[in-house]
């Protein structure tokens, strides 16, 4: 259960919201303050320039949340290069903090030194990058904590000569003390553009290279990383943008890595019971670590809900007119069946094809909805695969009938705690407090989709997406969409089901910082 205490406070994004009303805030940044920190990736030590709670907008709604960490390596102020880059060339790293839409402080990264940026530092362009240290936790939202956190992504941009630029964005639950909620959709992505435009007009005097920002974000802060990649520019969040006082530059960036995303959230609903339609038992994935939670079974009205989502998925992925390779249009019929399987079954030969590959031991037996000849995956079945992997949501997975998850929280406003964003929820509404249906506008500023293949935006022009072979935290369906579109629409894509992976994200560093450094060249 996402909104449940004991999640919360086992997130460490989890913090109550206050308000601000003083002043405008100046986005001049200041050369001068920081502070030298030394952050460690692998066997590596690398001395930066901290420079930390930097508010990005000039009228902020809450401080907490719109700062942003901001960590260069002190090699590229003594002239050195690190990884082939230099002060003017180094990428800069984007990772958000958001998790379960809530809100997300601005990541640190590093220890306080008591030395001086005179000191000298280990010289990363001659040592080798260790081999991806203890894997992060689930989320980039797990990484933000003070000390102690196991080397992630952004330790390891800084040992690639990468600059960090760690923003923190309002969530669901972001209040002020009128008591009105400031931090409803689409406020986390407003403030992530923000953050990208402060980036932008300082850019004169801040290092690193302002046409290679990286976004990257985990589930919900992996939509957010999508949705930050591909509506570069777009005219629609200009009012918000005004609101906070956001730099008046642009907010397109280059590229985006994008885990597990919790996205596409009024299409998701029917995409998951396309999926687990059938499928009537299941074990809510939102709990502690440790705890075993006993199973649940759907109700009969929550069946006949899945019979009725399911049947909307067709006509979602029709619509859409995705194309394979060949040209051909990925087609769906009324039961479920046609050549849009095949993408998915692509997608999963793919994943279990690469494992193969690398020598895991993956036989027909442990894995039977694999069909395996001589090392060669050279089929999937779907039902037995929907099987595996298992229903983790009650239906409708994302707008709650009874407006009781996350998402629901999400789409509210400043005075509506919860919304329903799908007609069909909407229709089917049981819960006592219900309200207008979200604005379609606003439902539409918080989906990726809706911006990819148009000229409405300046996206991003190189994506790394990753989803686990084991998440049922949305559908399969939702993250291979995503990247066929982007294909389709000429980008650089990079999708790929991680095997064995369930909800999580920046894992495998060393590909993913592989495939970056290549697309910097
Ligand atoms: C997240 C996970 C979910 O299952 C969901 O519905 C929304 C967000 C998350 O981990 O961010």
């Amino acid at each position: 259960d996402l909104s449940s205490t004991s999640y919360k406070k086992s997130q460490s994004y989890y913090r109550g919201g206050t308000s601000y009303s003083g002043k405008n805030v100046s986005l001049n940044f200041d050369k001068a303050k920081y502070t030298i920190k030394t952050v460690t990736s692998g066997n590596k030590k690398i001395k930066v320039r901290a420079y930390e709670n930097i508010v990005y907008v000039s009228k902020p709604v809450d401080k907490k949340y719109q700062t942003m960490n901001i960590y260069i390596p002190v090699a590229y102020f003594q002239g050195k290069k690190i990884n082939g880059f230099t002060k003017k060339t180094a990428p800069i790293l984007m990772p958000n903090s958001i998790g379960g839409y809530m809100p997300g402080e601005a990541q640190t990264l590093g220890t306080s030194s008591t030395s001086t940026d005179s000191t000298s530092t280990t010289d990363a362009s001659t040592t080798a990058i260790a081999a991806n240290p203890a894997a992060p936790g689930a989320g980039g939202a797990g990484t933000n904590a003070t000390g102690g956190a196991p080397a992630g992504a952004g330790e390891r941009a800084i040992a690639e000569g990468y600059i960090v630029a760690a923003p923190g964005a309002r969530g669901r639950t972001t209040k002020n003390s009128d008591g009105k909620y400031t931090g409803k959709a689409p406020a986390a992505i407003v403030d992530l553009k923000a953050a990208v435009r402060y980036l932008k007009l300082n850019s004169k005097k801040l290092p690193g290279n302002e046409n290679h920002i990286l976004s990257d974000g985990t589930s919900a802060g992996g939509a957010m990383s999508a949705l930050l990649g591909a509506s570069g520019n777009n005219k629609d969040y200009a009012p918000y943008l005004k609101a906070i006082g956001a730099a008046d530059t642009s907010d397109n960036i280059y590229a985006s890595f994008v885990f597990c995303p919790i996205m596409n959230l009024e299409n998701a609903d029917s995409a998951y019971e396309w999926q687990f339609n059938g499928i009537n038992s299941y074990v809510n994935g939102m709990h502690m670590p440790g705890e075993t939670p006993a199973p649940t079974t759907l109700t009969s009205k929550q069946k006949s809900i899945s019979n009725d989502l399911k049947k909307e998925f067709p006509d979602y992925v029709n619509g859409l007119k995705l194309k394979d390779s060949d040209g051909n249009v990925y087609k769906m019929n009324s039961n479920g069946s046609g050549s849009f399987n095949n993408l998915i079954k692509d997608t999963i030969k793919n994943s279990a094809q690469t494992a193969i590959d690398k020598g895991k031991n993956i036989t027909e037996k442990k894995y039977p909805f694999l069909t395996i000849k001589n090392k060669k995956v050279t089929d999937v079945n779907l039902t037995k695969y929907n099987k595996a992997v298992g229903r983790m949501k009650a239906a409708p997975a994302f707008d709650g009938v009874d407006l009781s998850n996350a998402e629901n929280q999400e789409m509210g406003t400043a005075t509506v705690n919860k919304k329903h964003f799908t007609k069909y929820s909407q229709d089917n509404n049981t819960a006592k407090n219900k309200t207008a249906i979200a604005d379609s506008t606003v439902v539409s500023l918080m989906n990726p989709m809706d911006y990819i293949g148009t000229n409405n935006a300046n996206s991003a022009s190189h994506w790394y997406i990753r989803y686990g072979e084991m998440d049922a935290n949305t559908s399969i369906a939702v993250p291979t969409i995503f990247s066929q579109k982007l294909k389709n629409s000429g980008k650089d894509v990079n999708y790929h089901l991680e095997w064995n992976k369930g909800h999580a994200g920046d894992y495998n560093l060393n590909e993913m910082f592989k495939w970056s450094n290549k697309i910097m060249k």
